[in-house]
């Protein structure tokens, strides 16, 4: 990749926290403005993916073979539906990978090595993680520049982050020193639930000025529209939850800015 390449792994070990609807509507968002962005799909459920309508018959080279060191980028590479945006997609293949990469002296650093040998044709590049802080996350993490952190609006919040934030302090430790987080997105936001209101503040004032203003609402759009593979800015622009992820979109790209600047 180029200097000028950004990689924002999103990633948060527990299931069902908005990991996928982030990556996908972030990077449409960001594709909409003009930027060239690759998603990258490390989780063997594949939902970027399907999300953005790549059937499993066509994603013939995927993160698998790039991992095993079989495949580049580009040669994994898919353009999907969205002008300026392309998606290394993943299969269940993925599952067996950590086995059989567990020995490799450079078994951290596979997709590291692979974004590296591609030259600067993207200015975003958005990793996709699996609920879960194995051998994959770990290559999403030394591969980054930061780090963004879906965290949904429920009691437990804080308790699974500041698991995340040690796995973080761990990595800077030791393969990846310039990690950096990006933000912390609260997601799933429901203003009617008392409880909601709560977790937002405590994270806040946890967190401070990492967490986005924006919050994502509870949407129901946001969920359709993976079944229609297309992420939900194109299935339905005007509806809450893609007005908020338009919103983290220029947060991001402002973030960014700042840290080029600094
Ligand atoms: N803001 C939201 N409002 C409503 N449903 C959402 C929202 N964000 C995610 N979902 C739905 O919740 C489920 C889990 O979200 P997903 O992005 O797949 O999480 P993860 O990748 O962290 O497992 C999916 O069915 C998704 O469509
Ligand atoms: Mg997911």
């Amino acid at each position: 990749m180029g200097q000028s390449t950004r990689i924002i792994t999103i990633a948060n070990q527990k299931g069902g926290v908005g990991k996928t609807t982030t990556a996908i509507n972030l990077a449409t968002a960001l594709a909409a403005i003009g930027e060239s962005v690759l998603i990258v799909d490390v989780d063997p459920q594949g939902n970027a993916s399907t999300g953005l309508g790549i059937e499993r018959d066509d994603r013939e080279v995927s993160s698998y073979e790039i991992l095993l060191g079989e495949a580049s980028i580009s040669e994994a590479t898919i353009q999907t539906a969205v002008p300026n945006l392309s998606i290394v997609p993943s299969t269940m293949d993925l599952l067996g990978v950590e086995m059989e990469i567990a020995s490799a002296a450079d078994r951290v650093f596979r997709l590291k090595n692979a974004l590296r040998a591609q030259d600067g044709q993207f200015g975003y590049v958005i990793i996709d993680c699996p609920p879960s802080l194995n051998l994959l996350t770990l290559n999403a993490m030394a591969a980054a520049d930061s780090l963004l952190v879906p965290l949904q609006c429920e009691f437990f919040a804080l308790e699974g982050l500041s698991q995340l934030l040690k796995t973080v302090e761990q990595v800077r430790g030791s393969v990846n020193k310039n990690l950096g987080i990006q933000g912390i997105v609260m997601t799933m936001y429901d203003g009617r639930n008392n409880l909601a209101n709560q977790v937002v503040d405590d994270v806040r004032a946890h967190m401070g000025a990492k967490v986005y203003k924006t919050v994502i609402p509870r949407n129901v759009r946001l969920s359709e529209a993976p079944s229609y593979g297309k992420p939900a800015i194109l299935y339905d622009l005007a509806c809450s939850g893609s007005q908020a992820y338009l919103n983290l979109a220029s947060e991001v790209i402002q973030r960014e800015r700042q840290s080029k600047a600094a």
